[in-house]
């Protein structure tokens, strides 16, 4: 019998992983506590901007024309326990308010509601990102309130999916890792993951504390790798060097590589600030926060970016100060092929400047609804022609495609000023300059 499995909390993570177990050919219930979330989801919609999310969904939710009927979501705690094999905890753990440790109040909720409706065997696999130490405690949540006793059992499985590329990630990992108790508990994890295994991803098998670790390293090492280049960046623009030639050069270094050097406002998002901030903080809590001091100086070269951003657009404008001057902004989101704008760099640098003044037209492709929300006070426009009509200064904050295709000499047409910063160096200089325009990018005072 194939196995049954459940995905508790649907949000980013959790939907995408419920469409992707379907599409491996599981029965699946997905759970989550917000009645709108589960009734968009039932209409095959998704909440959030995702490529190709919402055809593998509208594939496989029950009740939509032609769908496999495999995926069905509900919000009865009962009948997840009494469907489920394998039980998926999804649920998010954000940063809590005033303090660097993450909330887990989600994740300890998820358990305590779940465990008393497994009655029978049944694995409970974590794939929250959490501080080291509570998937320890949570077997012992799951052991204590399950009346299935110790057939009722935890993994550990971190997930590493990237915004953008979260169904691929999700179908195709590029490793899984299986934090296990029991070799019970190990085969039921190759079962669920046969297939992404047979084509190649590799299947670490590690204990609790090893698993959910290797999430919260993997995210210090890109966010290391990131606030190094931009370090690089700062030492460029003190010395007049390039530093997108520098990274190409040291990117040609096996050893090093040449992804995630891309120079410019940083990084932001859901995940990578928060989770070094959680990690900071549990360290601390183990007496190993010197092991992490470095993190803190990470996070630090990275918030000067944003305000590093805002003085490069004021010397653009003149050195002086923002009132009166028109400001666009090309990218709300933290990254492209997304609309999520939490922790945004690029809306965090139009804030800084709305609040000093200027007048700041923000256009993104996918994000203007989020950021809307966010920053109800920034002008918005919605083309990015529209945005950078009348402008005195033009900041490119994230790196969308449609921006790379973009007209320069229509461009020009429409601004004030031909004074473009690019603040992802993902443009193309000569391009810009060819059309008459002033481009500026971050590390590159010679480009
Ligand atoms: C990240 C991890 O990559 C993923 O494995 C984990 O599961 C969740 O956190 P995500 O938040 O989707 O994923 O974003 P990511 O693609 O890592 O980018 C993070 C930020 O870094 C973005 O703001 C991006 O613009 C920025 N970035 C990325 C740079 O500034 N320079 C780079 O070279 C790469």
């Amino acid at each position: 019998m194939a196995l049954k499995i459940t995905v508790i909390g649907t949000g980013y993570l959790g939907a995408t992983h419920a469409a992707a177990m379907a599409e491996l050919g599981f029965e699946v219930l997905g759970l989550d506590v917000v009645p709108e979330k589960i009734e968009m989801l039932q209409r095959g919609e998704v909440p959030m901007y995702e490529p190709g999310l919402e055809e593998l969904l509208r594939k496989h939710v029950a009740g939509i024309e032609g769908s496999t009927g495999r995926l069905r979501f509900t919000m009865d705690w009962a009948e997840v326990g009494e469907f489920g094999d394998v039980h998926f905890v999804c649920v998010n753990t954000p940063q809590k308010h005033g303090e660097y440790a993450c909330d887990m109040s989600y994740v300890d909720a998820a358990f305590e509601t779940l465990a008393p409706h497994l009655k029978g065997p049944a694995l409970v696999v974590g794939k929250s990102t959490v501080p080291v130490g509570s998937a320890e405690r949570l077997a012992r949540t799951l052991a204590e309130l399950s009346p299935a006793g110790e057939d009722a059992e935890l993994a550990w499985n971190p997930e590493f999916l990237r915004e953008g590329f979260a169904v691929q990630d999700t179908l195709h990992p590029d490793r899984l890792v299986a934090g296990v108790r029991s070799e019970r508990a190990e085969k039921i994890l190759r079962e669920v993951y046969a297939t992404p295994v047979s084509e190649g991803s590799p299947f670490v098998v590690t204990d609790f504390p090893t698993a959910e670790l290797v999430k919260t390293s993997a995210n210090s090492f890109l966010a290391t790798k990131i606030s190094f280049i931009n370090a690089m960046a700062e030492v460029c623009e003190a010395a007049g060097g390039d530093v997108a030639l520098l990274a190409e050069a040291i990117g040609h270094d096996e050893r090093i590589g040449k992804k995630f050097l891309r120079a410019g406002i940083g990084f932001g998002g859901g995940c990578l600030p928060k989770d070094i901030r959680a990690f900071m903080a549990r360290a601390g809590e183990l007496g190993a926060d010197q092991a992490l001091t470095f993190l803190r100086e990470i996070d630090s070269i990275n918030m000067r970016r944003r305000g590093q951003m805002v003085e490069m657009a004021r010397e653009a404008l003149g050195g002086g100060s923002f009132l009166g001057k028109r400001v666009a902004v090309l990218g709300a989101t933290f990254k492209p092929d997304s609309d999520d704008v939490r922790d945004s760099p690029a809306l965090n640098v139009a804030g800084q400047i709305h609040l000093q003044g200027g007048q700041v037209t923000v256009y993104d492709p996918k994000g203007m609804a989020n950021a809307k929300r966010l920053f109800p006070t920034l002008g918005y426009a919605d083309s990015a022609v529209g945005a950078v009509r009348g402008a005195d200064v033009v900041l490119h904050l994230t790196e969308w495609r449609e921006f790379r295709e973009l007209d320069p000499a229509v461009l020009g047409e429409a601004a004030s000023a031909r004074v473009l910063l690019d603040g992802r160096n993902a443009l193309d200089p000569e391009v810009w300059r060819r059309a008459g325009w002033t481009y500026r990018a971050m590390g590159r005072p010679t480009a």
